[in-house]
């Protein structure tokens, strides 16, 4: 099976959030089920310096509005096919938004342009490398289905993975022009959405499978609230839709060969994880006490993740003697909020704003629970990582959280032992009230071990849920064979 997975990111070239992880995770789960997963990607600058010496397979003077070359490489196991259009990719920092924040001007060109290649080479315009499937992430890679659709030829099998129904692509309706597209797609069966245009609607429009990064995701978002505006259309395709979790890449994310950590452990040596909790304390400032709580997060700042409750909790985690230390970026206002908490109360509360993947590690490794309060989760990662490195998870009851996090109130003898506390709904009192059960139970020692133990003992590698998505790749092929 060869499948042509189309992203915007891919770790660990670029990423800025759990898409990059994936695009770049899956494809080397995939070989063990016999799929050969190649990648298409922009050619940001990261991506061009990393593949020099790549190959370049074809060039075109005028690919919308500059020259433009298609180049494949290879590079940690991924197998790459780059677009390089200088005028469209070569720009600094962010891949979506320019220094000040503010989304590029002609994003949607800039990624139709992406989507436009790759149903191209659904077509074969690379003989080494003609997929049966086209897989697209996300609105920046979602028209690549209805380029295929209006096309009207033969094409490969197509399947559309949601990571966020928060991030549609929507544009203008003259982009339909710019963007080589037939003005008979502006309809409601096609990209019309509110008047302008969705990319993302139009791949759930086209796709034949489309998936979502957690079962429970999958049904909020048949949903007028989670579907955000296209609970309908996925109301309509609910036959072809489903849930497959994430993993995360357990060789990044071992706490027993990890070099970013002040002292590597396993299950079997858990009490060394007090090295990390001081190195942790000690970087972030903390008082250094062992015996005191300690919470973690690392996330972006956004109204997603419900950190505007965290800091609503604050007076609760200073009363029960807690201490806090958040990594993030994003939301200004957010972020002089917590660096405001931080100045307010010296040695308890500690902030760094930033994106710092090492930083990363040692929080997963040293604190003692991992906190992500998410308003709406499609899957999330960062929860994965901490059942992995024995922080314990405290999460909203949504998506993805409510689908890997087992609530201490319902381990059942069924083989599910508990692994976090989960809190709805997802307010401030909630999330309080579960702060203080949390850390009740972090002082009975034995039963938080257990916690803890369950959570190293939970499989949260891609291997299986690989699998999954080889199923639909060869569900997909046998369902289009005439
Ligand atoms: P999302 O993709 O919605 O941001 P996920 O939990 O799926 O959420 O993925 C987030 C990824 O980004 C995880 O790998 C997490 O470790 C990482 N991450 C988020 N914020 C930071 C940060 N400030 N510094 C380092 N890594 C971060
Ligand atoms: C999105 C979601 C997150 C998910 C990630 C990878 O960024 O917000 O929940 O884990 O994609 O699928």
């Amino acid at each position: 099976v060869r499948v042509l997975a189309v992203a915007s990111e891919v770790y660990p070239i670029v990423k800025t959030g759990g898409l990059a992880d994936v695009a770049g995770a899956l494809p080397i789960a995939l070989k063990a089920h016999g799929v050969e997963m190649h990648t298409l990607m922009p050619g940001y600058p990261d991506v061009m310096q990393m593949l020099s010496g790549g190959d370049e397979i074809r060039r075109w003077p005028d690919y919308f509005g500059g020259s433009g070359r298609l180049l494949a490489g290879s590079r940690d196991g991924l197998d790459l096919f780059v677009l390089d259009v200088p005028h469209l990719y070569e720009r600094p920092g962010n891949p979506y938004v320019t220094a000040d924040g503010v989304d590029w001007p002609d994003n949607g060109v800039r990624f139709a342009a992406l989507s436009r290649v790759a149903a191209d080479i659904g077509h074969g315009l690379v003989p080494a490398f003609v997929p049966d499937i086209v897989h697209a992430h996300d609105w920046q890679a979602a028209l690549a289905p209805a380029y295929l659709h209006y096309d009207n030829r033969p094409r490969p099998g197509t399947v559309m993975t949601i990571h966020n129904m928060a991030f549609q692509g929507r544009f203008d309706r003259e982009l339909i022009g710019a963007i080589g597209l037939p003005w008979g797609s502006f309809d409601v069966r096609g990209l019309e959405y509110f008047g302008g245009i969705s990319f993302l609607k139009a791949g759930l429009q086209f796709a034949d499978r489309i998936t979502t990064v957690s079962p429970t995701y999958a049904q909020e978002i048949q949903s007028d609230d989670g579907g955000m505006g296209l609970g309908g259309v996925l109301r309509e395709r609910a036959d072809v839709l489903s849930g497959i979790l994430n993993g995360i890449d357990i060789s990044v994310w071992n706490p027993e060969t990890d070099p970013h950590i002040a002292y590597r452990f396993s299950a079997k040596e858990l009490a060394f994880r007090a090295a990390n909790k001081a190195a942790l304390q000690q970087q972030f400032n903390l008082n250094s006490s062992p015996e005191v709580p300690l919470l973690g997060v690392i996330s972006r700042l956004s109204w997603q993740k419900g950190l505007d409750l965290l800091l609503e909790a604050i007076p609760t985690i200073l009363s029960e003697g807690m201490q806090l230390a958040l990594l993030g970026s994003g939301d200004r206002d957010l972020q002089d909020r917590y660096q405001a908490a931080a100045r307010a109360n010296p040695g308890r509360i500690a902030v760094v704003i930033g994106y710092d993947e090492i930083l990363a590690h040692l929080i997963q490794a040293g604190s003692d629970a991992l906190i992500v309060p998410s308003r709406f989760e499609p899957c999330g990662l960062t929860q994965l990582c901490a059942l992995r490195y024995g922080a314990v998870p405290i999460v909203s009851r949504v998506g993805g959280l409510e689908d890997t996090i087992v609530d201490i109130g319902e381990a059942d003898s069924s083989g599910h032992d508990a692994t976090g506390f989960k809190f709805a709904p997802v307010t401030a009192e909630a999330l309080a009230g579960t702060l203080r059960k949390a850390n009740t139970t972090f002082h009975d020692k034995l039963t938080w071990r257990r916690l803890q133990l369950s959570g190293l003992s939970t499989d949260v590698s891609w291997r299986n849920r690989a699998g999954d998505y080889a199923a639909l790749y060869r569900g997909l092929i046998a369902a289009r064979r005439p």
